[in-house]
């Protein structure tokens, strides 16, 4: 089995190389390429990739190529990973929307537009090299915002899965709060990318007993208390959203913290420089404890599982993915893209069956699909205009005045990286 990192140089490679070495019974992989434009980082990387496989005995080759073509040439599957401009296009797209109260995030609100703009164009670059290369190549997406780029992938007709580390990353906490083995753990997770909330907590499997009031009850101040939002919020809602929906929920608390501290973009850069420094050392053989400190913990293990599931070897028959809504939420559009369970084969993904959702959840998820319909107009046809509806239907932004401020200043900060402007 040849698998492809389009973006292998990531200082998140070694994380990914861990976890092929690790999990080879579920994913034999003969040969991991890592394709990248960035010939230093390659180096490095690909080195303490090397020395990975070798200290774990894993007898599969590693090659690193700048080529892409000849890269994913014969790939079963291409992993995407990539982040167009780097972390310095992601600090703009973290600072520019507070000039308008807006939270500045890199893959909500103002700054996940950009970002989005900035890489539709490329990810579908990429993949239609990926399809002449092997037209039954799996794409497996990555590359943030993992639902606008899913979507333009499978609009442009690809064989392409969405994957996000959200759902792992909750069921892993959750496991370790009661007790149990992580894969004994079935979450109804539901929403879109970055907009999820899990409805229950299920023990064994899709049908099996929902935990999630015992979770809450016994361990909510610790649920709480990760995702920094008041205890009783969660009571109210009853359910865990993840993370991402403290932007909403606390959306000007949040704004008036990230006017007072160095953005995460600067604090990741820092550590990718220590990093970096680090893969350079040959002694060094295994992941660094500082890649923990990246969001990024237990993807992995996700990437694993869903390119063996979509190989047809091993793999959990369930996943939590990025695929076509196709009715699973009856106020969708059938082509919107949405993060749920789904069963997983060889075919791809179908997606579980989802039970009528609370209008509390279903306003916002509605609400921001229409932001990401918009948003991938705006990413393929470009324009000003385009810019600005995106920015006026998104939930965090909303009014014209600031729409029109931001479409600006998205602009301005991005020319480079946008053919049309
Ligand atoms: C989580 C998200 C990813 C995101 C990452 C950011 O893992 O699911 O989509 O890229 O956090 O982590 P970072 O360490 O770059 O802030
Ligand atoms: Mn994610």
């Amino acid at each position: 089995m040849k698998l492809t990192v389009v973006g292998g140089g990531s200082t998140y490679t070694p994380e990914l190389v861990d976890g092929f070495a690790r999990l080879r019974d579920t994913l034999p992989v003969e040969e991991l390429v890592l394709v990248d434009p960035a010939a230093e980082r390659l180096e490095l990387v690909g080195g303490l990739a090397r020395r990975i496989f070798a200290r774990q005995g894993h007898a599969g080759r590693i090659v690193t190529t700048q080529d892409l073509d000849a890269g994913v040439d014969g790939a079963d599957a291409v992993l995407l990973q990539l982040r167009v401009g780097g972390q310095a296009a992601r600090e703009q797209d973290e600072t520019w929307p507070l000039e308008c109260g807006c939270v500045g995030q890199e893959t909500t609100g103002a700054g996940g537009l950009a970002k989005a703009l900035r890489t539709v164009p490329v990810v579908l670059g990429i993949a239609e090299r990926v399809r002449r290369a092997n037209p039954r190549a799996w794409i497996i997406d990555f590359t943030n915002p993992v639902g606008i780029v899913t979507r333009a992938l499978l609009q442009a007709g690809h064989r392409a899965v969405g994957l996000c580390n959200v759902a792992i990353g909750l069921q892993r906490k959750f496991a370790k709060l009661l007790g149990t083995a992580p894969g004994d753990l079935h979450l109804d997770h539901v929403g879109l990318n970055h907009l999820t909330w899990e409805t229950a907590v299920r023990l064994g499997g899709p049908e099996g007993a929902d935990v999630l009031p015992k979770l809450l009850a016994e361990h909510g101040d610790a649920v709480a208390g990760d995702l920094r939002l008041p205890r009783d919020l969660l009571d109210h809602l009853g359910v865990v959203p993840s993370y991402y929906l403290r932007y909403y929920y606390a959306h000007d608390e949040v704004v008036r913290e990230l006017g007072g501290k160095p953005s995460r973009a600067a604090e990741v850069a820092a550590m990718e420089r220590e990093l970096l420094a680090m893969y350079g050392d040959p002694a060094l053989d295994e992941k660094p404890a500082l890649l923990a400190k990246r969001g990024g913990a237990f993807y992995s293990e996700a990437a694993v599982d869903l390119a063996a599931a979509l190989l047809g070897g091993a793999g959990s028959p369930y996943q939590v993915v990025n695929t076509l809504n196709r009715g699973t939420l009856a106020f969708l559009p059938d082509d919107a893209v949405i993060e749920v369970q789904a069963a997983v084969g060889p075919a791809g993904p179908v997606p579980l069956p989802v039970p009528r959702l609370d209008p509390l959840f279903a306003g916002l998820v509605a609400n921001v699909t229409a932001y990401e319909e918009l948003a991938l107009q705006a990413a393929l046809h470009g324009g000003r205009d385009r810019v600005f509806r995106a920015l006026l239907a998104h939930p965090l932004v909303g009014q014209y005045a600031y729409a029109d401020t931001l479409t600006d200043l998205l602009i301005a900060h991005n020319r480079e990286h946008l053919a049309w402007a």
